[in-house]
C-alpha cells in the first residue's frame, strides 16, 4: 500500500504533504506509514508526517556522523551525485539488509578514501530514518570519552557513557587500529562489541587495515561475534579522493 498523500514528482523523489522526499526519505515514511495504519487503522495525518520527520532529522543530527559524508549522502539520495563502484553498491545493500533486525557485527577494511565512513553514515541514516537511534565515534574519541569519565571533575559518567554506547541500535566504531590501541582499550572495545552484540544491537568496526591485521588487533572474542551473522566487507580498490569523484 502506497501512501495516499504521495504524488509523484521526478525520479529522485515523491511529494508526500506538500514537501519534496528524496527516494531514500520516501521509502522510509513509507514503512513508517504502514507500521502507523497497522497500529492506529487510518493513514497518517499531515502533523504526523512532520512529527516522524523532525524526529528522524534529530536523531541522525545527534548521532554525530561527520558532516562530509553527511553532505556527500545528502547529494546522494538527492540524485545529484552517483555512488561509484558496483562492489561498494553491493556491500551498502548487504549492510543495509543485516542492521536493524536481531543484531550483527560487521566489519569494514581497505585503504583510505574508499568510501568505509560513507557507507557506515549511510547505515546510520537509515538506522534514524527506521525510528532508532545511532552514534558515530572514532575509536581513539570513545576511549578519550570513557577515560575522562574518570576524572574527579567529569561531566559524565562511566555508567552513563556506557549506557549509551551499549544502547543504541547502531554503533560505529570508525578508525580502529589507528593508534596503537593500549591492553585497557582493547578490552574495553571487546567488553562493548561483545555486550552490544548479544543484546541484539548492530555495531559497525571500520579499520584501514587489512582484514587479517584487523583481526589480530580486535581479537578473538570480537572476530568470533562478527563470525556469528556478520561479515568483514573489503573496499580494494583505489581511493574515491584521488580519482576525483
Ligand atoms: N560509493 C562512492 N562513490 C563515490 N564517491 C564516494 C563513494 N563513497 C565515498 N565517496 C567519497 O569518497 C570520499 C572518501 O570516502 P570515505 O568514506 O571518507 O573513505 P574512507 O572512510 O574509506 O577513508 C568522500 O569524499 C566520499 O564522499
Ligand atoms: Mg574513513
Amino acid at each position: 500500500m502506497t501512501t495516499q498523500n504521495a504524488t509523484p514528482a521526478t525520479p529522485t523523489g515523491r511529494i508526500v504533504f506538500g514537501c519534496k522526499l528524496s527516494v531514500a526519505k520516501f521509502e522510509a515514511w513509507e514503512a513508517h506509514a504502514a507500521q502507523h495504519r497497522r497500529q492506529h487503522d487510518r493513514d497518517p495525518y499531515d502533523y504526523e508526517f512532520e512529527q516522524w520527520l523532525r524526529r528522524c532529522k534529530e536523531r541522525f543530527d545527534k548521532a554525530g556522523f561527520p558532516e562530509r559524508p553527511v553532505i556527500w549522502l545528502r547529494q546522494w539520495h538527492r540524485g545529484e551525485v552517483e555512488a561509484q563502484n558496483k562492489t561498494w553498491l553491493a556491500h551498502w545493500e548487504r549492510v543495509k539488509a543485516s542492521i536493524g533486525g536481531p543484531g550483527v557485527t560487521l566489519a569494514l577494511t581497505g585503504g583510505r578514501g574508499t568510501g568505509k565512513t560513507q557507507l557506515a553514515t549511510a547505515a546510520g541514516w537509515h538506522i534514524c530514518y527506521s525510528g532508532r537511534g545511532a552514534i558515530y565515534s572514532r575509536a581513539a574519541m570513545l576511549f578519550t570519552r570513557i577515560k575522562s569519565s574518570y576524572g574527579h571533575d567529569a561531566k559524565e559518567t562511566e555508567a552513563k557513557v556506557l549506557k549509551e554506547i551499549i544502547g543504541t541500535q547502531l554503533l560505529v566504531l570508525d578508525e580502529i587500529g589507528e593508534t596503537r590501541e593500549t591492553d585497557f582499550e582493547g578490552k574495553m572495545m571487546a567488553n562493548i562489541v561483545c555486550q552490544r552484540h548479544d543484546y541484539g544491537r548492530d555495531t559497525i568496526l571500520i579499520s584501514n587495515q587489512s582484514d587479517e591485521s584487523l583481526a589480530r588487533s580486535v581479537g578473538e572474542s570480537i572476530t568470533d561475534r562478527i563470525a556469528e551473522g556478520g561479515a568483514i566487507y573489503t573496499f580494494n580498490w583505489p581511493s574515491f579522493r584521488r580519482v576525483g569523484v
